[in-house]
């Protein structure tokens, strides 16, 4: 493996500020330092519970050495073996797998031919739309692939099903060996997939009891996948564990996650910057963008208190594509309501060179792009983009990452989880439950008949005569 560059990532928050972006529309630097005993505050009670309740993931770059062994072995028996690794999974259980083989393997992996690979083709099935596991049939082979089941709960409906659809047609394709094909990730002890493991002997992975879906991505959930597609996890844990070395400070100035955390409290409580437009400037990162929607939209939208206090907090995560997205979003972003704060990834190293070639020189408007390289192109874009939006007093920061690399990945990983933890403090919610998303399951259950939910049944079948 490679070595990877130990660099840091880099949080620019200079047009947050009012002193760059105006009054009327930039954070004070008082208003930050007004903060700092509720900052101290919200760093100690993360520091002091690190490991316990749901703080489990905070301990993830350090206690996970035979786990990791274990991973790398699994890992290769399963690249000598298979074809293709499907992930059967959903929310927290998805988003860090499709994140990371985004960010870290070749943008067309799966096309590639398997010497270039090195791994299986990887499949991460986060839906159950039908027409999609007709068509990831059309394109895997039972008998060559492993099903990678990850559920902690072991209930979720979506993933369940999909285990079933699964486990039948490999009983018909492969008879005996079937469980052979099957590795689960779940909860150590609680859950149907625990069991069902027992039952058939499948190989299985834990997810920590202290660890939530949306923070499991450096356990075997996200490692997993990762080793197989050959990505080095332990760079990735490295990486982690150096962001959870800069964030041990309570000074909000010297932390950057909380730092981070103070502005978009202040954004969200005290500004009505009620929108969070994540926008990398490289498709590798696209999808983190997806992983930090999660994380933002269900650790933060609560409607109560820990006290137990009425409230409705959270800020809309958005994810917008740099350039792409400079052609359909970017109008609402310089012109429509001052509710959004825009955070740019930039990447300070991309990992191919692409120079553009001289010609058109009749069009002066094509010419001038003649010996320029789409790296300085993208970077012009930025930055174009980022001085656009300062014009017009719009509020933005800048995440940059010296090269995409797994040491980096890890880091931006930890800086948003550890993020997410301090603003749930600020605004004193529970940001590792998700009750809101409950109801919905009871009235799937209910119409598809579950047993224990015949009210429910009859009530949603009233409503939906009407
Ligand atoms: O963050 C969370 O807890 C959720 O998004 C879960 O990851 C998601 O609901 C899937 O749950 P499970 O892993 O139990 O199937």
């Amino acid at each position: 493996m490679a070595k990877v560059n130990h660099e840091p990532i880099v949080l620019d928050i200079n047009h947050m500020m009012s002193d760059v972006v105006g009054f009327q529309y930039g954070i004070d630097a008082d208003h930050v330092d007004g903060m700092a005993q509720a900052a101290a505050a919200a760093q100690h009670n993360v520091a002091q519970n690190r490991g316990t309740g749901w703080l489990g993931w905070t301990e993830l770059p350090y206690n996970q050495k035979e786990i990791v062994e274990k991973i790398e072995t699994v890992a290769a028996r399963v690249r000598n073996e298979f074809d293709a690794f499907v992930v059967l999974g959903i929310g927290g259980s998805a988003l860090g797998p499709i994140a990371i083989q985004q960010a870290l393997n070749h943008l067309h992996y799966n096309e590639l031919p398997a010497e270039k690979r090195g791994g299986p083709r990887l499949y991460v099935e986060d839906n159950i739309d039908p027409e999609r596991m007709a068509a990831l049939m059309d394109v895997i082979d039972v008998k060559h692939t492993c099903f990678n089941v990850i559920t902690k709960s072991g209930a979720t409906a979506e993933t369940m099903s999909q285990y079933l659809t699964v486990s039948e047609l490999l009983k018909k394709e492969v008879g005996d060996k079937w469980a052979e094909h099957i590795i689960a990730t779940t909860d150590t002890e609680k859950g149907n997939l625990i069991k069902l493991s027992k039952e058939h002997g499948f190989e299985v992975f834990y997810i920590p009891a202290t660890v939530g879906g949306r923070f499991s991505e450096l356990c075997p959930v996200g490692l997993l996948p990762a080793a197989v597609c050959g990505i080095d996890i332990r760079a990735m844990l490295e990486g982690a564990a150096a962001m959870d070395a800069r964030c041990k400070g309570d000074d909000v100035w010297k932390n950057p996650a909380l730092l981070e955390a103070v502005l978009q409290y202040i954004c969200m409580e005290d500004m009505g910057i009620n929108v969070q437009v994540t926008m990398p400037y490289a498709d590798s990162l696209k999808y983190m963008a997806d992983w930090f929607c999660q994380l933002w939209a269900e650790s933060l939208g609560k409607n109560v208190t820990r006290k137990g206090m009425a409230c409705n907090h959270g800020q809309t995560p958005v994810k917008s594509l740099g350039v792409t997205d400079q052609h359909s979003q970017l109008q609402l972003y310089t012109e429509g309501p001052y509710d959004k704060c825009i955070t740019f990834l930039k990447v300070g190293e991309f990992r191919a060179e692409s120079p553009i070639p001289h010609g058109c020189e009749e069009f002066p408007d094509v010419a001038f792009l003649g010996g320029k390289s789409l790296n300085q192109l993208i970077e012009a874009e930025r930055q174009g983009t980022e001085y656009a939006l300062y014009k017009k007093g719009r509020m933005s920061q800048v995440i940059t990452l010296p090269e995409v690399n797994a040491y980096t990945l890890g880091q931006l990983i930890y800086f948003y989880e550890m993020t997410t933890a301090y603003v749930g403090e600020l605004l004193d919610i529970d940001a590792f439950n998700q009750p809101g998303v409950e109801s919905y399951k009871k009235n799937m259950f209910a119409l598809l008949g579950k047993p224990g939910y015949e009210d429910r049944k009859a009530e949603l079948e009233a409503a939906l005569k009407d």
